[in-house]
């Protein structure tokens, strides 16, 4: 009796170590069995040192019933398939709203481009894994969790330039990427939503990402205690958001980066949770102000595409709302007393992370002050524009001298001093990206490329290493391999330094 029992646990141990976690990670279509439902995946391979490297990918996986009809407004909430899904492209990227109207086909030529479908049926994520034999005595894959940016009103986790490929074969790391519901659709700051956590939808998208993770990630060889947060602009604003939130049962993430964007020290008003102001546009706009039984509900019912239309028409912008649980309203409070998670962070900006936003006024100093700083007496204007004089540091002309102003204000300043808040309490990094490429400038005759430089955003190719194949250089290619793999080391291990040297 005794024996039989020793044989059959070393038949069990023996069964495992001969099986891989992605039910049969290496047919070329991979099945995961998950919590709700089996999933079949699709495999593509990348160019590495000496031979090529194969990885599964799943593509569209749901992760919340869809939010349409009468769950437009509400919270992500569990879904669950009986037939094997196939998981094999990207599914809709969430209603996207680009304003104002003026600058709409332009903000779409430099952050929408290729055009992705959109669909209020958008809550999907991706897992890009390594494709390899697995077993006991390798340990789990760290995992990199991605949130795109967009200002909170668009953005896709299927961009091109956030596919997790070469990060998992070149890296054996596993990243998802999550689509987040934004604008009015994750933001709808209503009077009728009294829950006041249920007006931050889109943050609720992410953290049922987050919880998808921990629930399913073992099932494609993940290890659900060593998760990585990261994301770039309103991506790095919601990592800022995650870490400074509570966590009464601790947080499930162990590292986290943060990529030209933070929360705590952003120079944004102090939220109102009675400021109505967007949302009596929008009712107005729609025609729902006396609608019966009630304006939300007229709301509700309305196309999607012309309450899309409505933001962008009429330049409407929501924001998130202080329940001080997925938001809270003193971050810097929090940090400077060190109630935030803590984790180990990396933080960082790009050397012209303001062009895009300033090069457009021109010289026009006057009209980007009127924009940006509406409110600051002409005396500030004056000390601001001694302390960049013309003609030293690069500062070429107005415009170059707007785009350092613009850098250092909305993200230089800000990620200093978040890191400083941080590093009394957890190990910080920072660095800053100042790089330009000829294959991932702007090709458009209305950026010239002399007011581009290391423009926000531009990092992001050279992290995944989804820049251009065509016309690169042996720097870009250095550059992206040591970011590339700096991140991943930090996933696998944030109590080490990410890098050496
Ligand atoms: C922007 O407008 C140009 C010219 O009208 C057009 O060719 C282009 O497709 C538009 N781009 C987008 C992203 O809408
Ligand atoms: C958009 O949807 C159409 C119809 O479902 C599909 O044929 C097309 O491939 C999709 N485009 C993208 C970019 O996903
Ligand atoms: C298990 O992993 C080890 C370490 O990577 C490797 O040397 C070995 O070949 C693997 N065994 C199988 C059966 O894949
Ligand atoms: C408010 O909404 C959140 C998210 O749906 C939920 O977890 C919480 O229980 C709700 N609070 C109350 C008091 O109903
Ligand atoms: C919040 O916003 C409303 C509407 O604009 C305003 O009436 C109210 O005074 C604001 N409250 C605070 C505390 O600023
Ligand atoms: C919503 O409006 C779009 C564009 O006007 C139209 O193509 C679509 O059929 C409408 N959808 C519904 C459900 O009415
Ligand atoms: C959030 O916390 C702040 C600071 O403690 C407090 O002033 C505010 O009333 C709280 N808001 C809510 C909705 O609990
Ligand atoms: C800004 O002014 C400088 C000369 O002072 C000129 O060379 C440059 O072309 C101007 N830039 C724009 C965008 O107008
Ligand atoms: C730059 O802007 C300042 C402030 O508006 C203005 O006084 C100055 O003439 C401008 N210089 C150039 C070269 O455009
Ligand atoms: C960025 O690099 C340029 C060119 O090498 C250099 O002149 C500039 O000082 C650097 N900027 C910063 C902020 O380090």
């Amino acid at each position: 009796m005794y024996l039989n029992s020793v044989a059959v646990a070393l038949l069990t141990i023996l069964a495992q170590a001969i099986c891989d976690p992605v039910d049969d990670a290496l047919s070329v279509t991979p099945t995961a069995t998950l919590a709700k439902g089996v999933i079949r995946g699709t495999t593509t391979s990348i160019a590495g040192d000496s031979t090529s490297l194969a990885v599964n990918k799943f593509l569209g996986i749901p992760f919340a019933t869809p939010p349409v009809g009468s769950l437009r407004f509400t919270p992500p909430k569990p879904t669950s398939w009986a037939e094997p899904k196939d998981a094999k492209e990207f599914k809709s990227a969430c209603i996207q709203v680009f304003s104002p109207l003026s600058d709409r086909n332009f903000t779409e030529a430099v952050f929408n481009t290729p055009t992705p479908n959109e669909s209020e049926d958008c809550l999907y994520l991706n897992v890009f894994a390594p494709k390899k034999p697995w077993n006991l005595s390798k340990s789990l894959f760290p995992v990199l969790y991605w949130m795109y940016g967009g200002a909170m009103k668009f953005g896709n986790a299927g961009q091109p330039a956030y596919d997790g490929s070469n990060f998992a074969a070149l890296e054996d790391v596993i990243v998802v990427s999550v689509n987040y519901r934004t604008n009015v659709f994750g933001f709808p700051m209503a009077p009728a939503i009294s829950n006041i956590t249920e007006r931050n939808l889109g943050l609720l998208d992410q953290r049922a990402g987050l919880d998808w993770i921990q629930r399913n990630i073992e099932k494609f060889g993940g290890d659900k205690t060593r998760i990585t947060v990261f994301g770039e602009s309103a991506g790095a604003y919601s990592t800022d958001i995650l870490l400074t939130s509570a966590w009464p049962n601790g947080s499930p993430f162990s590292s986290a980066i943060m990529e030209s964007g933070s929360y705590a020290y952003l120079p944004i008003p102090n939220c109102n949770n009675t400021d109505y102001r967007a949302w009596q546009s929008l009712i107005d706009a729609l025609g729902c102000t006396n609608a019966s039984p009630t304006p939300f509900q007229c709301v509700k019912e309305k196309n999607a595409s012309d309450v899309k239309t409505a933001q962008e028409f009429w330049n409407i912008a929501f924001g998130q709302a202080c329940d001080n649980i997925t938001y809270v309203s003193d971050p810097r409070l929090r940090r400077e007393r060190g109630e935030f998670a803590q984790v180990p962070v990396i933080e960082g900006s790009n050397a012209q992370d303001g062009s895009y936003y300033a090069f457009r006024f021109g010289n026009n100093t006057e009209l980007y002050f009127q924009t940006y700083f509406k409110t600051m007496t002409q005396e500030w204007r004056n000390k601001i524009l001694e302390a960049y004089p013309l003609g030293t540091e690069g500062r070429v002309d107005n415009v170059t001298r707007l785009i350092q102003i613009h850098t250092d204000w909305n993200f230089h300043c800000p990620a200093t001093f978040n890191a400083d808040s941080s590093t009394k309490f957890v190990d910080t990094y920072r660095y800053l990206f100042n790089a330009t490429f000829p294959n991932t400038r702007i090709r458009d005759p209305r950026w010239s490329e002399q007011y581009q430089g290391a423009w926000h955003t531009s990092e992001i190719p050279i992290v995944f290493s989804t820049y251009p194949r065509e016309g690169f250089t042996d720097e870009e290619r250095r550059l992206s391999d040591t970011m590339r793999h700096a991140w991943a080391s930090f996933a696998r291990d944030p109590k080490q330094p990410p890098l050496e040297g």
